[in-house]
């Protein structure tokens, strides 16, 4: 494997195309859903390898509801079994964080999801960020509200609010903003995904790939492309 240098500190990835994938073969969505989750943990593993610092995958939107009950299912229960595979995270050094809304969960879901991030809270390595019941509008509306909580109970002062402080109130607090948004499948938009955080990010849309056929080689031509690239933040070159 070639050095690879410039590494993003953040990447985000929206799976996107599972359904077509199964479709394209003849199979139920939940097949596609099943392929996807199983390249997840493959692209997971090789991101550790390389050294990357975090993943962050949208794994279930605050949208997603709005699809058949059975496919909803199909997905929670491979986010069930996943959670139990996490446990072993901790040994390979990656740290496991989880945002969104997950108070909708069932409460063995909800306790998975504290056992994986206590268990792997002092790994070094990659931090893994699912976004489950993640959607970006509800994430700065939650953040509004508990900041408008602490500045009603006298913690902080209206004119004291700036993007910094706003940021510790979101569910990415203390994550670094993300530098490269990965999207295959052939669909050009954000979705409602990381929309504070991608304020600044590259954004790399690979059309010819759908989610479940995303292998190590394609996160490296998305990062090769993403080296390419002339980061400015609003200044000069
Ligand atoms: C988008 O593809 C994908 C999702 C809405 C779900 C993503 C879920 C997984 C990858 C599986 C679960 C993963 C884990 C780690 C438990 P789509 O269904 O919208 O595809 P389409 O646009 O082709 O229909």
């Amino acid at each position: 494997m070639a050095e690879i240098r410039d590494l993003p500190t953040h990447v985000g990835i929206i799976m996107d195309g599972n359904g077509r994938w199964a479709q394209k073969r003849g199979l139920p969505r939940k097949m596609g859903h099943r392929a996807g989750a199983s390249a997840f943990k493959d692209i997971a593993r090789y991101a550790n390898k390389i050294g990357l610092k975090y993943l962050t995958a949208y794994v279930f939107s605050t949208e997603n509801w709005k699809r058949p009950q059975d496919e909803i299912d199909s997905i929670i229960k491979l986010l069930r079994s996943y959670l139990d595979e996490m446990d072993g995270y901790s040994k390979e050094n990656i740290r496991v964080r989880f945002i969104g809304d997950r108070t909708v969960f069932d409460e063995d879901i909800q306790a998975k999801m504290r056992k994986a991030e206590e268990k792997s809270k002092n790994a070094t390595g990659l931090t893994l960020i699912l976004a489950i019941n993640y959607g970006g509008r509800a994430e700065i509306a939650h953040a509004a509200s508990l900041l408008a909580a602490d500045v009603k109970a006298g913690k902080v002062e209206p004119e004291k609010v700036d993007e910094a402080l706003f940021a510790h109130y979101l569910y990415t607090d203390g994550i670094p903003d993300v530098d490269l948004l990965i999207r295959p499948s052939g669909e050009y938009r954000l979705s409602n995904f990381l929309i504070w955080q991608c304020a600044y990010a590259e954004y790399v849309f690979m059309s010819g790939v759908l989610w479940p056929d995303f292998k190590p080689e394609t996160l490296e031509e998305a990062l090769a492309e993403y080296q390419k690239r002339s980061r400015r933040f609003g200044g000069l070159a």
